[in-house]
């Protein structure tokens, strides 16, 4: 299997909400967003927003047969102090796992970084979501943190791990 990891398109809207959709409904849940993925329409806004913007940037993993089967965005940190610092979000269609293609989102959002003087990544992860640690300890991301209660889930307060990457 190849693919290819590309900037976003406008037009991989559509594609993105349903890989967003099925990795959220996923049982397990690894994503904070769990009601479902922005419509398709503040996709493509955001999107569009974005292109040639230097604080946010979102990368895709295109399978061969034009299938989107990944997802990364990036977005720096808007406080002053802190704009060489950018927050992750990533995602796999559950099809297409154990490939290489986290790694090389990862390695594309490392690049966008130093191109737009990003110094550090950082990012939140469940403390069960064992596979994602694995690749991001992989990579070179380290635990900064331990966040208590950090995300609401239907009724409950999650922990979550705070990992950064210095570049
Ligand atoms: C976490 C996730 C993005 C990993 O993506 P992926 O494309 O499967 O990862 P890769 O194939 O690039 O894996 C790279 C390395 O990470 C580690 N890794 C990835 N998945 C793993 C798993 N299930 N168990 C153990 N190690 C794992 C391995 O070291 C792997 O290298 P190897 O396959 O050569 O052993 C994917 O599982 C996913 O989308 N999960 C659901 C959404 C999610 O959890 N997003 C992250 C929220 S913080």
């Amino acid at each position: 299997m190849t693919f290819v990891v590309r900037p976003a398109d406008p037009g991989d809207a559509q594609e993105l909400k349903r890989l967003g959709d099925e990795v959220a409904a996923e049982p397990e849940g690894w994503l904070a967003t769990q009601d479902g993925w922005r419509s398709v329409g503040d996709e493509r806004r955001y999107l569009r927003a974005i292109r040639r913007y230097p604080h946010a940037a979102v990368f895709v993993a295109e399978a061969e047969d034009g299938t989107i089967v990944g997802r990364l965005s990036i977005a720096r940190d808007q406080h002053p102090a802190s704009r060489h610092v950018a927050d992750l979000g990533l995602m796999v269609a559950q099809s297409h796992r154990r490939r290489g293609i986290g790694r090389a989102l990862l390695a594309a959002a490392a690049d966008w970084a130093r191109e737009n003087d990003v110094r550090k990544l950082e990012l939140h992860v469940f403390p069960y979501n064992q596979a994602a640690i694995a690749l991001y300890q992989r990579f070179g991301f380290v635990q900064e943190g331990y966040r208590k209660q950090h995300y609401r889930q239907g009724n409950a307060y999650v922990d979550a791990l705070l990992m950064a990457y210095e570049l």
